[in-house]
């Protein structure tokens, strides 16, 4: 209840790249929490707005349009239009679906940024920064791939490498290469400004890990903790780049602000935006007010891969600033998984939202209740077709579509609709009416602190009461004897109806809708729920329509086809091979020390996925190698195997362990690894050449 005891707020959930389709994974972490908590809210008269957009700016945007061969505008107008499109008919009730392109963006953003800059915020440093002699252009760490040093894998980028997740500079790779000309890149001086975080370090101990421990979720707090455990770097806010927000200096032309910087402040300028279409003010909503306590709320709805950026940079910034408020909370979600391998936009692997809104017409609110279910709020989850049409079909079809049917057909069969009261309630009824009164609290405790799966399990056994309730009376047996009883149980039945058209509204509200309009009563809030007579003797009900259908099992076998479909297509294009590399001397050739060695020692790398840390006998010596193949190989099945190892590179620390060389494997397209080693068992310390 504490959580909601404001009476405004300001809701964001995370502005999407518009370089791709949205799918359920961005659903299930970012778009479905915010929106039914800000229904939850507008249901009890808060006053809300709910702010996204597109976010159309950094490497990942222009990236893309290479990658099509089209401008970044193009790619950012196709995307826009498509995510916007999708969530608008999927029904997330954004206050205003913006965009980080307009104008107004640009200018708060600049405005933002010469703000700290007077303030004398920033610092200001030169570093030595990769750049395409050939394209004549600074490298965004995207733009250069590498040999990643953790891990070996090949195609690294200079901001991460995502085989093993570690987060890179794009000093760290090994054999960088510019992905625009394919060579590689010259360091070249540059300028740019960096935000101290350092100097937060302190501050954001107390405000964050001290002051909100209480509230914020564990999977936040401790990615929270972990990150100032391994304390805050100064971090640079512009970057060399030709598309973004022009950093607003002189001595900074041809330099834009960091995508980081410029995003979240698209949450206020859509904020800015929307207040001026409605004629509200938009500093009501973002600024510090006169007294505290009228503060706005601010909650971000976001994936765990935002939460540094939503809970430390951010912050930070705001908190420089000093005129805005700062979040009270930030609750990510963790990943969804489909059918039991991670979602992934470049395989492929996913359920896209406008896909399923063509395949599936009218069925949003069967979707939002799958997902609902399955939140990844503590840990990651998974979506099976399966299992969607298990919850449809047992849930939504036989508990809550059953229910209602039955209450519907029955009044029409008897009393032609109407709503009448025989006998006097008895004390099952008042029973049952006691019951029903307990669920608003429960779910609205749930709500409030972000547990939206308990929430809507709280809600769907408000339906069960209302299945179990009938079938405990059996009006259709009881009409033959007693005509009075029947009216009533029908009445009761009927408050139950209406108790779950306000109740389903922050969960399934095209469902509400329709309940609210087969009973033929007005939309009601939320103060309304618990109550016994919310529909008065004598009302007229509307014509009974089935609120949900049954999923059948031809339709997830094409959902699973097409998944099938796609994974092939993936081993085709895995068949595919990296491009051919410039050719080397003889001399460098012979510069590298292949030897064959058998390996002694496996075990893997505590807390890592990826590593294990090997002992092979190089013939030489017995050395420790770390490698990156955990993923493939069992240490067990890998003991006494024989290994082209590279002796002379030079050792390097891995997780705190010292590896003396690198193991040779074979790696395809999919990133799928086998070892290159001797047919025969030959002698370790033997030449590989
Ligand atoms: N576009 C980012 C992503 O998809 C999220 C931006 S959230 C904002 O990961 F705060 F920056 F807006
Ligand atoms: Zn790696």
């Amino acid at each position: 209840m504490s959580n909601l005891s404001k009476k405004r707020y300001t809701i964001t959930s995370a502005l999407p790249y518009a370089n791709g389709p949205l799918h359920i994974g961005h659903l299930a972490g970012a778009y479905i929490p915010g929106d039914i908590f800000v229904r939850f809210l507008r249901l009890n008269n808060k006053d809300v707005v709910y702010v996204c957009g597109s976010d159309e700016h950094g490497a990942a945007i222009t990236i893309k349009a290479k990658k099509e061969g089209v401008t970044p505008r193009e790619i950012i107008d196709k995307y826009n239009k498509q995510i916007k499109e999708s969530f608008e008919d999927f029904g997330i009730s954004f206050d205003i679906y913006h965009r980080t392109s307009e104008p107004i963006h640009h200018e708060l953003s600049q405005e933002f940024f010469l703000n700290l800059y007077e303030k004398g915020e920033f610092i200001e440093k030169f570093s030595e920064q990769y750049y395409d002699e050939e394209f004549q252009q600074f490298l965004a760490d995207r733009y250069i791939t590498g040999t990643c040093p953790h891990c070996q894998s090949e195609g690294a980028y200079g901001d991460q490498c995502e085989k093993c997740g570690t987060s890179l500079s794009p000093t760290d790779l090994i054999n960088p290469k510019s992905t625009l000309s394919g060579k590689t890149p010259i360091l070249k001086e540059t300028k740019h400004w960096y935000l101290p975080l350092d100097k937060y370090q302190p501050w954001l101990e107390e405000w964050l890990i001290e002051g909100k421990k209480a509230e914020l979720k564990s999977n936040v707090f401790g990615q929270c903790q972990s990150w100032l455990k391994s304390g805050l770097q100064p971090r640079s806010m512009t970057r060399d780049l030709d598309w973004g927000v022009d950093v607003p200096l002189k001595e900074a032309e041809g330099k834009k602000l960091y995508v980081w910087l410029d995003a979240p402040i698209g949450y206020i300028s859509a904020t800015k935006q929307w207040a001026l279409d409605q004629g509200k003010n938009w500093e009501d909503y973002w600024k510090k007010q006169h007294n505290p306590e009228d503060d706005s709320s601010l909650i971000h709805f976001i994936g765990k891969d935002n939460i540094v950026f939503h809970c430390i940079i951010f912050p930070a910034i705001l908190h420089a600033h000093g005129d805005y408020i700062l979040p009270d909370n930030v609750p990510a979600n963790e990943f969804l998984n489909l059918e039991g391998d991670k979602l992934s936009t470049s395989r492929n692997h996913a359920v896209w939202l406008h896909e399923y809104l063509e395949e599936f017409p009218g069925k949003q609110d069967e979707l939002r209740y799958v997902l609902t279910s399955i939140l990844p709020e503590t840990s990651d989850s998974e979506f099976t077709w399966k299992d969607f049409q298990a919850r449809v079909n047992n849930e939504l079809v036989a508990i809550l579509g059953n229910f209602v049917n039955r209450v519907m057909v029955l009044s029409h069969k008897y009393f032609e609709g109407k709503v009448l009261k025989g006998s006097d309630y008895n004390t099952i009824d008042t029973a049952v009416f006691d019951e029903l009164a307990k669920y608003p609290a429960l779910i609205e405790q749930s709500i409030s602190n972000y547990r939206f799966r308990e929430a809507l399990s709280h809600f769907m056994n408000a339906a069960r009461l209302g299945n179990k309730y009938l079938a405990d009376e059996e009006p259709w047996k009881v009409i033959k004897t007693d005509e009075e009883r029947v009216k009533t149980v029908l009445n009761v039945a009927t408050q139950i109806v209406a108790n779950l058209a306000i109740l389903a509204q922050p969960f399934l509200p095209k469902t509400a809708g329709r309940l609210f309009d087969m009973l033929q009563v007005p939309v009601q809030g939320w103060e309304k729920a618990g109550t016994a007579n919310l529909i008065t003797e004598g009302h007229v009900l509307g014509e009974a329509q089935l609120l949900f259908d049954k999923i059948t099992d031809e339709q997830v076998e094409f959902q699973l086809e097409k998944l099938a479909a796609a994974k092939a297509n993936n081993v085709k294009a895995a068949t595919q091979v990296a491009p051919a590399k410039a050719n080397i001397s003889f001399d460098d050739f012979m510069k590298l020390d292949i030897r064959v060695g058998t390996i002694l020692e496996a075990e893997k790398v505590a807390k890592t996925k990826k590593l294990l840390k090997l002992k092979i006998d190089t013939g030489i010596d017995q050395r420790t190698v770390v490698s990156g193949i955990a993923e493939f190989f069992a240490p067990e099945d890998i003991i006494g195997r024989q290994v082209s190892i590279l002796v002379n590179l030079e050792p390097r620390e891995i997780k705190g362990i010292q590896s003396q060389g690198m193991i040779l494997m074979a790696e395809d397209a999919d990133g799928r690894l086998d070892f290159v080693n001797p047919q025969t068992a030959i002698t370790n310390g033997s030449v590989v050449r």
